[in-house]
């Protein structure tokens, strides 16, 4: 399957054929590939704000943090799972990540999946035109699209697997793209994730976390659930400000824990991620 036939057009949902350096749907709708490579598949009428998604410094941000590769065990962990759950599929594999942010995890799916030999087309979506031009600088291999997670341009049913990893779930247009069986791989935060990063925020830290299953199981089955704990440690405070900034906590912090965030120039940092593995209901 080309990418143009895995697409459709954001205005009608109709089928895009793809021409010279453009695709266009049967409405003559036409949507012009950027020169990094992506195609932005997001309609003004689909945005709430002017520039919507992680801003150019976020994005930033999270580069410079993830390329440290403190959490290459979590892509890892993520990666094995995926692929031990898709190895007797047929290929190609159709996947998509939504919510794809810079690339660092798609783009290690989509290098793993080349290693192994195992057949894919692999498409990148944030609704942040700047997460999808930082995507495009780390891989030319991932087909990157600015666009809407809740409606997701994609044709019905060609997905064999969706990632949603700390991005916005959208469960009916997850499960609309998804063909009946795909897979869906969430990654949300378990209580212990960067405890020692909330404690130097929090007088008291709220130990709840966010559970989607509730929100999802009319339309999936949850098949394997992995929980990911293990170690690092950040040794200055640039680092530990780019962790913040890649959190919801940076909203909630104060201009004190920030002071304190600064001065500090060594912090041990527990991850615990919950990865959760399920099923489109057909
Ligand atoms: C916390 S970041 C995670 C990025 C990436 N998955 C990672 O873990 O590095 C959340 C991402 O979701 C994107 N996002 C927010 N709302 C979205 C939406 N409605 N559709 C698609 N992407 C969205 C943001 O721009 C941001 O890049
Ligand atoms: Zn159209």
């Amino acid at each position: 399957m080309s990418l143009s036939s895995c697409l459709c057009c954001p205005l009608c949902m109709h089928s895009l054929t793809a021409s010279d350096k453009s695709v266009r749907c049967s409405n003559g709708h036409c949507f012009d590939r950027a020169k990094q490579g992506y195609y932005n598949l997001l309609p003004v009428q689909q945005k709430r704000s002017r520039d919507p998604g992680d801003d150019a410094a976020m994005v930033a941000g999270r580069r410079e943090f993830l390329d440290q590769n403190h959490y290459q065990p979590l892509s890892e962990a993520i990666n094995t799972l995926l692929i031990s759950h898709l190895l007797e599929s047929q290929q190609p594999l159709q996947l998509l990540d939504c919510g794809s942010g810079e690339g660092y995890y798609s783009t290690r799916l989509e290098q793993q999946l080349d290693q192994r030999q195992i057949a894919h087309q692999l498409i990148g979506v944030d609704i942040s035109k700047h997460a999808v031009r930082a995507a495009c600088r780390r891989s030319p291999n991932v087909n990157w699209i600015v666009a809407s997670g809740s409606k997701l341009p994609v044709m019905e049913s060609s997905q064999d697997a969706l990632l949603c990893l700390f991005a916005p779930l959208s469960s009916a247009a997850f499960h609309r793209v998804l063909r009946p069986d795909g897979l869906l791989l969430l990654a949300t935060t378990g209580s212990d994730h960067l405890l020692e990063l909330r404690q130097q925020i929090y007088p008291e830290v709220r130990r709840n976390v966010f559970d989607p299953l509730p929100d999802l199981s009319a339309l999936f089955e949850p098949i394997e659930q992995k929980i990911v704990r293990y170690q690092f440690s950040l040794n200055n405070s640039r680092s530990i400000l780019q962790l913040l900034a890649m959190t919801p906590h940076q909203w909630r912090t104060d201009a004190d824990a920030r002071q304190r965030l600064q001065l500090l120039h060594q912090l041990d940092l527990s991850v615990d991620i919950n990865l959760q593995l399920l099923r489109a209901r057909s």
